[in-house]
């Protein structure tokens, strides 16, 4: 009879105590879940910034404890023309991170993608001299580094330099300066906000070529003594590729190179891909097929349990290197804002992000928060 009572009671105690964690784990966000671990971050819109996207700006608020622009610090947006800036969102972009308590990134200084058209050439279209254009590349980023000096705290300083093979990218800014232009950005960066931290951020960093290369250009900096604290790694997946086995080498890879890791701008397609090769080269366009839009008014049950799963998985491998990882960046808040629904088709509809349409969470984000619970 005693023994019966204890059973009993052993098994009341376990039921309240599991409800009562439930409950804890449902009032976790993920940025209160994942504190300590690393940062969790997204990547804003026109509308987001300027207050239009409320929705979106309520779950930013509760979920997210980082943030970086989607474009309005790209070159051809930030310095239209030369000599000519448009700090417009970009300041309400850092008040917003600063009201907020977010940790703020600034994207990206040297991109050789939505450059600013007069950047590399002269008045006749020719490119410019080296000494020209690192008389241009120092003024661009130390004008925008040093507004911004203690406030956002880390930056891409160069975008996508380097080839799924290896191979130097052969962009403006390689073709006129060489590699030098790399160190050069970095230096420039440096110069303007000793404190910031400085990242280079690529995709397609799985590809051995790519992962050697960049261990390379960070040995490099090693030896040179040019900062670079991070790796940014996009993370624009699909459903077939990356494994996370190769996404999971570049990260190891990275870090025993002496450098933390970002992940920056991290989204799973649940399309099919026109192609596995194209990365996230936004140049890249493939013509609308009707086969290749096949969910166009939602995700079908067993496909958005893998893709769950799928998104599960990858940040079980971030919470398992939590000591390399220092943030993952989502880009975008919710799926209607994703890039993806145009990207590299126009006009599909994806469902790429933590949030869907309707601003409501994924079964993913409750899963995120069991793990970083126990991990
Ligand atoms: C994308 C934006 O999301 C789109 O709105 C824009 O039209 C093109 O650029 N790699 C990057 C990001 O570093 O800046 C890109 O952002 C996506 C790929």
């Amino acid at each position: 009879m005693m023994k019966r009572f204890n059973y009993l009671f052993i098994l009341l105690i376990f039921l309240l105590s599991s409800c009562a964690s439930n409950k804890v784990q449902e009032k976790e966000t993920l940025k209160s879940a994942l504190d300590g671990k690393f940062y969790i971050g997204a990547a804003l819109n026109a509308d987001q910034i300027e207050g239009k996207d409320e929705a979106g700006l309520r779950v930013l608020k509760e979920q997210f404890n980082s943030i970086v622009a989607e474009n309005c610090m790209k070159s051809v947006n930030i310095h239209p023309e030369e000599g000519k800036f448009d700090f417009t969102l970009p300041d309400k972009f850092v008040e917003l991170g600063e009201a907020n308590n977010m940790f703020i990134i600034g994207h990206t200084l040297i991109w050789h993608s939505q450059l600013a058209e007069w950047f590399c050439v002269d008045e006749q279209g020719n490119n410019v001299t080296p000494e020209v254009l690192k008389e241009r590349m120092k003024n661009h980023i130390h004008t925008i580094v040093s507004r911004y000096k203690g406030r956002i705290k880390g930056w891409d300083v160069v975008n996508e330099a380097i080839l799924d093979n290896g191979e130097w990218r052969q962009s403006k800014f390689y073709e006129i300066l060489g590699e030098e232009f790399m160190e050069l950005a970095f230096q420039y960066a440096h110069e303007a906000d000793p404190d910031a931290e400085l990242y280079y951020n690529d995709y397609n960093e799985w590809h051995a070529g790519k992962r050697e290369a960049i261990v390379k250009m960070i040995q490099s900096f090693k030896e040179k003594g040019i900062r670079m604290d991070a790796i940014g790694m996009q993370g624009h997946i699909g459903m077939e590729y990356p494994s996370l086995e190769e996404y999971e080498a570049s990260i190891l890879a990275f870090s025993n190179a002496g450098v933390k890791v970002m992940i920056t701008e991290l989204d799973l397609s649940a399309l099919p891909t026109p192609d596995r090769n194209v990365g996230a080269a936004v140049e890249a366009s493939f013509e609308y097929k009707k086969e290749i839009n096949p969910y166009p008014d939602g995700l079908p049950e067993e496909v958005s349990k893998k893709w769950n799963d799928r998104m599960a998985s990858f940040f079980q491998l971030f919470l398992k290197h939590q000591d390399k990882v220092k943030r993952v960046t989502m880009w975008g808040v919710a799926d209607g804002d994703s890039w993806k629904n145009d990207w590299p088709v126009k006009g599909r509809t994806d469902y790429p992000l933590l949030f869907d349409r309707n601003h409501q969470p994924k079964e993913v984000v409750q899963t995120i928060k069991n793990l970083a619970l126990r991990n």
